[in-house]
Order: structure tokens, then sequence, then C-alpha cells
């Protein structure tokens, strides 16, 4: 394989730099982990510079694991140049390099852009090799530097603004803009019945101290001091009276704790929590929750964790009700209540210290308003150190905002949302990688997969004359390319159904408030534009050749291994494929063929045959065997198969 992990001397991170000037003589500096990008005009390009025309740059290093003979394509608007070495081997869009024989190691890489006068701006870098042919050239084949000072410097800028969204210090201190960055948008817990919800005991405990319950917790201190635990007590015991009588539940069963085990094993919890209380800084324990949430609530909890909580990272597995009660009571048998009984509290002063201390800034609760806040602007503040409430923030914390907040200009960048960065921090953020595998990164589920072995359902015997081999997760490498942008988001809004793998007991589980910002994203990342694709009337000539060429008599036999409509596969003995009745409605035309050229190179180890070998496929009866014009027609089959 060409682009394995780039060889172990090479000192760098993955993907490039890429360096944006805008005409008001601002600059930018991130790293994306390809040569792509989407600007729709009228946007900016990124959060730190103004909408309008600008220029841009990737720089890094080209990694290749052996000597290559390589053609390179830019595809998009506006003008680019590829340098590879300092020598430019593409001068404009559209028209190839030459055929470059490339040495094994790393090469300087260069590729200029500036947009077209009008319209969006789009880049897409490509390449071929003699064993594959074109693909965007991957996120794996390069490297840069990561201790650019440029790139440090805007790190920092963007640390700074995160942090401004994940510790709300816009709900009291006026940032002076209207906002507009997603994140800031996403509200924190509602507290509207949270007496249903969660027991007095833990309110008490979380309000006199949020991180002693969660380390990575964003709620500042807002008592301190030696009545703090007392003032707690009080704002908890008003905070639960509104409680409307809670619901009693039977115990779980043995049977439904260890069922409730399995499902933990199965989704892949452990990849984002621990199974003790403290967790371990990255993944938040679950040992505890029996003595935060009362009966029932729980399960009402993993149902939808975004009913009382929109901005929740926790995703919906969008469970049944049984299957959460399982669920929950496996784990409520994790831990028993430690039996600290804390103090009981006076409600009315409870309520009036809620009010004062600026409790209703960040959260909802029926019949309160939100406070004033401070009289301080946000770009005003002489520090980081915050006289109304305890952050306890770290060194790092405290640099990256008084960076952030010390240049006022710095604040039009809350006015500004670049989907593509949303996309990529919201990666990270929600950890998709727990579960997908992405750039060869491995999932985080297979890391910690240990540690849930004992969870594991008891198999049912093998059967020897049918190895089902069970891919996992669909790996995340051409995510922006892949889905039809309109379908994505629906899948992250959690609206697909049946799930599209059948056999895989995991679920894609669903971002409901993220959905529509992340599926733009993902395209803009990937040099595509979200807009819904108008692919034309069916061709019912392509339609026909379409559906002999996946057929038995005369075809490919697709349906072996794939359900085709209402047909079920044939004979799955390795391993299944998607049903087909819905590929031409989840699949841009780019990647099927991207996928129909050679599915071993989009997903190594799959077990879907490679039907074209140097353009030309078996089937010679039908366009004299071209295998894209052949491709082409399955794909108008596909489509015509599809109900949406
Ligand atoms: C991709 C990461 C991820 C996965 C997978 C995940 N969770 Fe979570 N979960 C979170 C995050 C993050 C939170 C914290 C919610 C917040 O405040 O944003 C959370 C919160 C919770 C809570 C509430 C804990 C508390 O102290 O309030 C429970 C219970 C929970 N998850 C159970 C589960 C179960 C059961 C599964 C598997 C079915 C699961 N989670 C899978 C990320 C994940
Ligand atoms: C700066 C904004 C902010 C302020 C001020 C604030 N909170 Fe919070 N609170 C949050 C956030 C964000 C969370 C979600 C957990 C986290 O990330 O820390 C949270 C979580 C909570 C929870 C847990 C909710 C759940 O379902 O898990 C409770 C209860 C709560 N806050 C009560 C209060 C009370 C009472 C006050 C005033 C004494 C207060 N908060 C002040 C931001 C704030
Ligand atoms: C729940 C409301 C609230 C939130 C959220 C909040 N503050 Fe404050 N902050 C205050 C109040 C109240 C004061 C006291 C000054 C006043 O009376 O306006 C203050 C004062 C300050 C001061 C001292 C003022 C000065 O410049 O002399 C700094 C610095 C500050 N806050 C920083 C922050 C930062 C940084 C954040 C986010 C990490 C933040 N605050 C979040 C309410 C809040
Ligand atoms: C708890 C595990 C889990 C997490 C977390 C997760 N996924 Fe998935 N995802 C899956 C599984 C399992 C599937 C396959 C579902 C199916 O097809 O039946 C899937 C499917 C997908 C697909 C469809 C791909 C295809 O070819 O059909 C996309 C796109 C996707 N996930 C993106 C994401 C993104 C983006 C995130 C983070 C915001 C994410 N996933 C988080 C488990 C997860
Ligand atoms: C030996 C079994 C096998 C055969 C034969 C086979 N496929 Fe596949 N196919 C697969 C597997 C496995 C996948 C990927 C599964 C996944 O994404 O989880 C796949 C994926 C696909 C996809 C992507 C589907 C989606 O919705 O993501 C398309 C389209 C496809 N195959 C078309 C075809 C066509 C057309 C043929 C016949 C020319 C064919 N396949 C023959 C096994 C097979």
């Amino acid at each position: 394989m060409l682009l394995a992990s780039p060889p172990v001397e090479a000192a760098g991170e993955r993907g490039l730099i890429l360096r944006l000037n805008s005409s008001d003589g601002h600059s930018d500096a991130r790293s994306v982990r390809s040569v792509a990008l989407h600007v729709p005009v009228g946007q900016s390009v990124s959060p730190f510079l103004q909408a309008g025309t600008f220029a841009a740059r990737w720089e890094g290093k080209l990694v290749l694991e052996k000597r290559s003979r390589l053609v390179f394509h830019l595809e998009g608007t506006g003008q680019a140049r590829l340098f590879i070495d300092g020598e430019a081997l593409v001068t404009v869009i559209g028209m190839p390099s030459e055929s470059e024989r490339l040495r094994s190691g790393e090469h300087e890489i260069l590729v200029a852009y500036t947009p077209p006068p009008e319209g969006d701006a789009t880049l897409r870098l490509f390449w071929e090799g003699r064993d594959f042919s074109r693909e965007p050239v991957p996120a794996t084949a390069f490297i840069h530097d990561p201790e650019d000072a440029g790139l440090k410097k805007q790190w920092s800028f963007r640390r700074g603004r995160a942090l401004v969204a994940e510790k709300s210090c816009g709900s009291c201190h006026d940032p002076g803009t209207e906002v507009v960055m997603p994140e800031l948008l996403l509200k924190a817990p509602s507290l509207d019945g949270i007496g249903n919800r969660l027991r007095q005991d833990w309110l008490t405990r979380w309000i006199s101290n949020p991180k002693a319950s969660r380390s990575s917790a964003h709620m500042p201190a807002v008592f301190r001091g030696e009545d703090a635990e007392k003032q707690a007590a009080d704002v908890a015991a008003y905070l639960v009276t509104d409680s409307s009588g809670l619901r009693r539940m039977v115990a779980a069963t043995p049977a439904q704790v260890r069922e409730g085990g399995h499902i933990f094993h199965q989704q892949g919890c452990i990849a984002c929590h621990t199974l003790d209380r403290k967790g371990d800084g990255e993944r938040l324990g679950l040992g505890g929750v029996g003595t935060k949430f009362h009966e029932g609530a729980l399960g009402e909890f993993l149902r939808s964790p975004t009913r009382f909580h929109e901005g929740s990272r926790m995703p919906t597995f969008q469970f049944s009700e049984e299957e959460a009660s399982m669920l929950a009571g496996f784990l409520r048998s994790l831990g028993k209540d430690p039996g600290a009984r804390s103090r009981k509290g006076d409600a009315a002063k409870g309520q009036a210290l809620a009010r004062s201390a600026g409790c209703f800034n960040c959260h909802q609760r029926k019949d309160e308003a939100k406070g004033k806040g401070s009289r301080i602007g946000l770009f005003a503040l002489h520090s980081v150190e915050c006289s109304g409430m305890h952050y306890d923030l770290t060194g790092e914390e405290k640099a990256a905002l008084s960076g952030f907040l010390s240049q006022k200009s710095n604040n039009e960048s809350l006015v500004r949302w670049v989907p593509a960065e949303f996309a990529e921090r919201q990666y990270h953020s929600l950890r998709c990688h727990s579960c997908h595998e992405r750039d060869g990164e491995e999932p985080l589920r297979k890391k910690y997969a240990e540690e849930v072995s004992h969870l594991k359902p008891i198999e049912l015997p093998a059967n020897e004359e049918k190895p089902a081999i069970l891919a996992g997760p669909p790996p995340l490498n051409h995510l922006g390319m892949k889905l039809r942008p309109e379908w994505r988001e629906r899948l992250f809004a959690g609206q697909i159904r049946p799930k599209v793998r059948k056999w895989l007991p995991a679920r894609m589980p669903a971002f409901p408030a993220r959905a529509h910002h992340l599926s733009i994203g993902f395209s803009h990342a990937a040099g595509f534009s979200a807009e819904e694709s108008k692919r034309g009337a069916l061709d019912p000539a392509k339609v026909r050749i379409g559906a002999a060429m996946t057929g038995v008599e005369g075809g490919l036999s697709c349906g072996t291994c794939h359900g085709i409509a209402d047909k079920p596969a044939i004979a799955v003995f390795e391993g299944e494929g998607p049903n087909l009745r819905e590929a031409g409605a989840r699949l841009t035309r780019d990647y099927f063929h991207l996928w129909m050229n050679d599915p071993p190179r989009v997903w190594p180890g799959t077990i879907m045959p490679k039907y074209a070998l140097d353009g030309q496929t078996p089937l010679t009866q039908y366009y004299e065997g071209d295998a894209r014009k052949q491709f082409e027609a399955v794909y108008e089959y596909l489509r015509s198969l599809s109900t949406k």
C-alpha cells in the first residue's frame, strides 16, 4: 500500500497547514486534513477573517512510502497551482499534471489558491498512480510542523474562542455583538422539573463544587467559603420544589442487569465512559449515576439525553423503553449510594440565592428570568479571573482565554461561523473516533475493549461453513464526499430507519441538535457544496443496462451479497452488504464511482470484489466493457430503486 502511516522518522503531525490572507491585510493559519475547501459566496473562509476575497496556501510535506509515478489534478473554481519540491506541477484547475516520478520519502508540497471574483470558492486535490485510480489525496499522505509559529498563535486564539463558548462567559459579560458560532447557541441543561430527575443530595454536592463531581465540568462553582455548602443546600432545596411525584420502578432482575451489560458492550459505551465512579479525565465515570438520577429518570435520560440539555454531548441511541430500563438496571448495579446524606436546605432562601448568583443566566427554568449579569463587557475585562464565579481554569486555559479576549477585534469571530471548522471541532468533541476509524487511527472502542470483555454476550457456536466476516462501523475517511448531504443530515438527526447495516449490533447514535450544522460542515471540509444536489431525470436505457449488470444472468450477481429492494441477498457466505435500495439516495455519484472502481482501496479488508481492471470489466456486452460507463448505468439503476 502506498499510504500507510508515515515512516517513523517523519517528524510532524498529520495533515497540512492552511495559511489564509484577506484583502484587508489580516491573516490566519490552521491545520487541515487535506487540500480541500468550499466557501459559499458571501461567507468567511475563517472565523478570524472577514467575508470576501482571500488567498490560501496549503503547506507541508507529502510523504510517499515507495517510489511512485503519480498524476495530480486540481478541481474547483478560481485559480490554483500545485508545487512539489519547488516545481510547479499543476498550473491550471482542471488540467492534470504530467505523470511524475517521485522518490519515496518526504517532499515539500505547496498549493496556492485564489477564489474566482464571483461565486463560490472550491478546491480539491486528487491524484492517481499506477496501481490506483483517481482519488482525493488522503490525509495520511501529509505531515506538517505542529510547532509552526503562525499556526500556534492562531491555534491559541481558536482555543480561547472555544473556551468562551464552553464556559459561557458571554451569558454574563456582554460580547457586544450578535453571536452566531453554533456552540454559543447550545444551551446549558434546563432546570425545569429537575427535582423529578435528580436527587437532592446530588444537587447539593454538584452546586457546591461541580469539578469535584466531574473533573471535566464547565459549570463554575458559584459559592465559595464557609457558607458554600449551606447555600448550595438551600438552592438544591429550592430546585426540587417543583417535583411532581416520583415514578417508582420495579428493581431490575439479574437477567435484565446482565442484558443491560450486553447492550453496554455492544454499543461501545466504554469508548466514552468508565465503569468506576471517577472516570479517567478523558472518559466520564458511570459508577455513581445511581446516586444522581431518581429511579426511572435514568432510563428516560438514556432514551433522550438532549431532552433537557440540548447541548449534551451524550449521543442518542434511540433505545426502546425496555432496552433503556435494562441499561439503567445495569448502571445502577455498578455502585451503591455511599449514604452520605447532606444537610437539608431552606427553599425560600435558595430561590433568592439562585437569582442573585446568576444561575438563570446560564440555565432556563420556568418562572425565572435571565439575570442582569455583569456590567463589564466580555472584551473589556482586565483579566480572566472572574470575581463573580469560580472557574478554576488551568494555566493553559487562562493563557488562551486572555490572549483571545485581549484582542478586541476577536469579538468579530463570534459573529462568524465556518462550517468546515465547526464539523472538525465537533468530530473530536463528540468523539466520533470512539466508534469510527479515520486516517488509519484505531477507534477508541477497540482500545478500551478489554475493560468490557466480561460483558460480552455468549456467542452462538460459529458455523464453519459460513464464517461471517463482521466489519465494524464504516471508516470515515471519505465522510464529506460519500453521502449525499440531505441523507447525511437525516442520519445525524436519527431519522434513518431501518438502519443500513442490519447485521451490525452497533448503532449510529444521533446528534439531533448539531445534525444540520455538522452535515454542512463535513461537505465543506471535503471541498463540496452542501446544497441539495440536483441529479437530473433518470435515463431509462441506462437503468435497463444497470439492472442487467447487477443480475445473475449475464450480470455480476451483486445480489449474492446485497439485498436488492425486496429481494434478500442470495448467499451471504462471508458477509453482507447494505441493501441497495437506498444506495442511490445515500451515495454521491463521485463516491459511487470511487467505490465501484476499487472497493478494497476505499475500505481495506472489505469482501466486495474489485470488478474493474484498467478501466474494463469482464462484461464486454455493455459499452464494450467500459467500466466507467457501466458503473454509471448501475448508479442510474440504483437511483431508480430508491424511495427518496
Ligand atoms: C461518543 C461518546 C459517548 C458514548 C459512545 C456514550 N456516551 Fe454517555 N455521555 C457522553 C458524554 C460526553 C456525557 C456527558 C454529557 C454532557 O454533559 O454533555 C455522557 C453522559 C452519560 C450519562 C450521564 C452521566 C452523568 O453523570 O450525568 C450516562 C448515564 C451515560 N452517558 C450513559 C451512556 C451509555 C449507557 C452509553 C452506551 C449506550 C453511552 N453513555 C455512550 C458521551 C458518550
Ligand atoms: C456559566 C454558566 C453556568 C452557571 C452560572 C451555572 N451553571 Fe449549572 N451548569 C452549566 C453547564 C454548562 C452544565 C452542564 C454540565 C457541565 O458541563 O458542567 C450545568 C449543569 C448543572 C446541573 C446538572 C444538570 C444535569 O441535568 O446534569 C445543575 C443541577 C445545575 N447546573 C444547577 C445550577 C445552579 C443551581 C446554578 C446557580 C447556583 C448554576 N447551575 C449555575 C452552566 C452553568
Ligand atoms: C453567571 C455570570 C457570570 C459568568 C458566566 C462569568 N462572569 Fe465574570 N463576573 C461576573 C460578575 C457578577 C462579576 C463582578 C463584576 C460586576 O459586578 O459586574 C464578574 C467579574 C469578572 C471579572 C473581573 C472584572 C474586571 O475586569 O475587573 C473578570 C476578569 C471576569 N468576570 C471574567 C470572566 C470570564 C473569563 C468568564 C468565563 C470564563 C466569566 N467571567 C463568566 C459574572 C459572571
Ligand atoms: C457509539 C458508536 C458511534 C459513534 C459515537 C458515532 N458513530 Fe457513526 N456509526 C456508527 C455505526 C455502528 C454506524 C453504522 C450504522 C449502520 O449502518 O447500521 C455508523 C454510521 C455512520 C455513518 C454512515 C456511514 C455509511 O457509510 O453508512 C456516518 C457518516 C457516521 N457514522 C458519522 C459519524 C460521525 C460524524 C460521528 C460523530 C459526530 C459518529 N458517526 C459517531 C457508530 C458510531
Ligand atoms: C462478495 C460480496 C459482495 C458482492 C458480490 C458485491 N458487493 Fe457490494 N458491498 C459488499 C460489502 C461487504 C459492502 C460494504 C459494506 C458496508 O458498507 O458496510 C458493499 C458495498 C457496496 C455499496 C455501497 C453501499 C452503501 O449503501 O454504502 C454499493 C453501491 C455496492 N456494494 C454495489 C455493488 C454492486 C453494484 C455489486 C455488483 C456489481 C456488488 N456491490 C457486489 C459486498 C459485496
